[in-house]
């Protein structure tokens, strides 16, 4: 059986695992867009979070087996269409993640200094698309907008002292940026309550460990409603509870505690954006005070009518992601994800697309943690052996080798002996400035990574 997995996250990687536990001798090709593996693992997860990027060693062992083939700067759309591949494999399996961000569509949300916490991210983590942002971060306070996992990064990032990134592989353009960093107060502002937070106890923990930055929450805006109480005692809440008891504790810091030199957090409840002032660039955002309304884990918020300006000098919009539709699969605009029951993919009436399968968050958007996505996939790929046993796959029409095709098509493809060689190259070059990494982010950066390196070539060997 010849399968294709489109993207090397953890869910393609997990979608490989699975198949190659159940079928020996599996011929499996994976195409990624980028020149190196791992997805979110590699471009999202934040650089201090080192130990959670060891995951990595898994895949490595996945890439490893025999008859798993990897393509790296290979993309789907650009370099092979979907066509391509269903002539030549059995099954392809989607898991492309979800490649754009939510906006928060509010007037002025295209002021200079209103940013995007997914570009952020991807900038600071020195991914090549995003190399040539700029963040002004010339101001003292910055806003993010969410009260996910996300949003805790964004800010961390913003106010860790500088000394403790340096030794990480955070992109050495985000580390210079942030060294000139002004920014000395973060608001991490939620439209929701605390209960209803989406952060996780340990993400929240860090702001009380984390070197000369204050955490603050006002009383006011810690309070509870009859729904959430309810939310808090129930055996689902133990995560929001953990974290109430957290904000309790920085709701006793005085805000006249921090000195004007140190630098501070302040997590703000039941606000909602309504508009970014400001006459050239953001100089203050527009809140709405909201109330809860709705049942017990199903709280919705409310404007109250009651606004007000929070003076700030940049907004990051940490509002969720959501995935871009492949052409020619069938997907819901709304939720942004592929059409599917269980990871095989079906059209609007519910038809099945033969052969095509999906998983990880192009299949249920964009939550979950790393680990997730390994259920998820073994999923899609149990969907997908019943398939084949039922006999729904049909022989693919082409025999040759996708290789052969993107050769002709002039596509400078990696294997992935050319990636252990470039993470070799990044580990080494970081090494030199005490660096956990030094990324190749630019692909002139990679061609000549590739050169240095003794015996290598820029095109598929195996
Ligand atoms: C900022 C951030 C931080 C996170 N931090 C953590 C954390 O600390 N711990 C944790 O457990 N989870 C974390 N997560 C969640 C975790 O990263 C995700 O659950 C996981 O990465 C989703 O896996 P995926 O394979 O579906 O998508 P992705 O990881 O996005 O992988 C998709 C892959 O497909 C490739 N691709 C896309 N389109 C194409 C195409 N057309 N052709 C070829 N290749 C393509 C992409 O380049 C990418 O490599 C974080 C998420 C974000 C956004
Ligand atoms: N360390 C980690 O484990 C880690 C790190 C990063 C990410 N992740 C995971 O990656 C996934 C994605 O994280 P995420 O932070 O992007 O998403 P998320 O957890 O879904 O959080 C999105 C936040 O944005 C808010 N929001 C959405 N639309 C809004 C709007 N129009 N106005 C105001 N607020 C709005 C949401 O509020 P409502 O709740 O009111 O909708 C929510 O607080 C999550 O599963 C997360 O746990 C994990």
């Amino acid at each position: 059986m010849r399968i294709a997995i489109i993207g090397s996250g953890p869910s393609g990687f997990y979608a490989a695992e699975a198949v190659q536990k159940k079928v020996p001798g599996v011929a499996i090709d994976m195409f990624e867009r980028l020149h190196a593996p791992y997805g979110l693992v590699r471009y999202g997860v934040a650089p201090d979070h080192e130990k959670l990027k060891s995951v990595t060693k898994v895949f490595d062992m996945v890439a490893g087996k025999p008859g798993l083939r990897w393509f790296g700067q290979v993309e789907l759309g650009r370099d092979i269409q979907l066509e391509d591949l269903t002539r030549r494999y059995h099954a392809v399996v989607l898991a492309t993640g979800a490649q754009a961000s939510r906006r928060l569509g509010i007037p002025g949300d295209d002021k200079p200094g209103s940013y995007n916490a997914a570009d952020f991210v991807a900038w600071y983590n020195g991914h090549p698309d995003f190399r040539h942002l700029q963040f002004d971060l010339s101001g003292e306070t910055a806003v993010v907008v969410g009260h996910g996992n996300v949003a805790l990064d964004v800010a961390r990032i913003l106010l860790k002292p500088v000394d403790e990134l340096a030794s990480t592989e955070i992109a050495s353009h985000a580390l210079e940026a942030l060294r000139n960093s002004k920014v000395r107060k973060v608001c991490v502002v939620g439209r929701r309550g605390p209960a209803q937070a989406k952060f996780t106890n340990k993400e929240l923990a860090e702001f009380e460990q984390l070197a000369g930055v204050t955490a603050m929450v006002r009383d006011d805006e810690l309070t509870f409603n009859e729904a959430s109480r309810f939310e808090l005692e129930s055996p689902a809440g133990d995560e929001a509870r953990r974290n109430v008891v957290l904000l309790r504790k920085f709701s006793d810091v005085a805000a006249d505690a921090v000195s004007p030199n140190e630098r501070c957090i302040e997590f703000r409840f039941c606000l909602a954006p309504v508009r970014l002032e400001g006459n050239d660039e953001v100089e203050a955002l527009v809140l709405e005070r909201t109330a809860l309304t709705g049942s017990a884990f199903q709280q919705g918020s409310r404007g109250t009518g009651e606004f007000f300006l929070m003076p700030c000098h940049a907004v990051f919009a940490s509002v969720g992601y959501k995935g871009v539709a492949p052409a020619n699969v069938p997907f819901d605009a709304r939720a942004a994800t592929v059409r599917h029951v269980n990871g095989r993919i079906v059209d609007e009436s519910g038809v099945q697309q033969p052969g095509l399968y999906c998983t990880g968050w192009i299949k249920r958007g964009p939550s979950g943690v790393i680990g997730t996505n390994r259920n998820d996939s073994v999923e899609t790929v149990a969907t997908l052996l019943a398939d084949l046993q039922a006999g729904a796959l049909g022989e693919p029409a082409a025999g040759d080798d996708i290789a052969d095709l993107l050769r002709d098509r002039g596509v400078d493809f990696l294997d992935f002996q050319a990636w252990s060689r470039l993470d070799a190259f990044e580990k080494q070059t970081g090494a030199r400035s005490g660096k956990a990494r030094e990324k190749l982010v630019q692909r002139h950066e990679v061609r000549a990574a590739l050169q240095a390196v003794a015996g290598s070539s820029l095109t598929c060997t195996t």
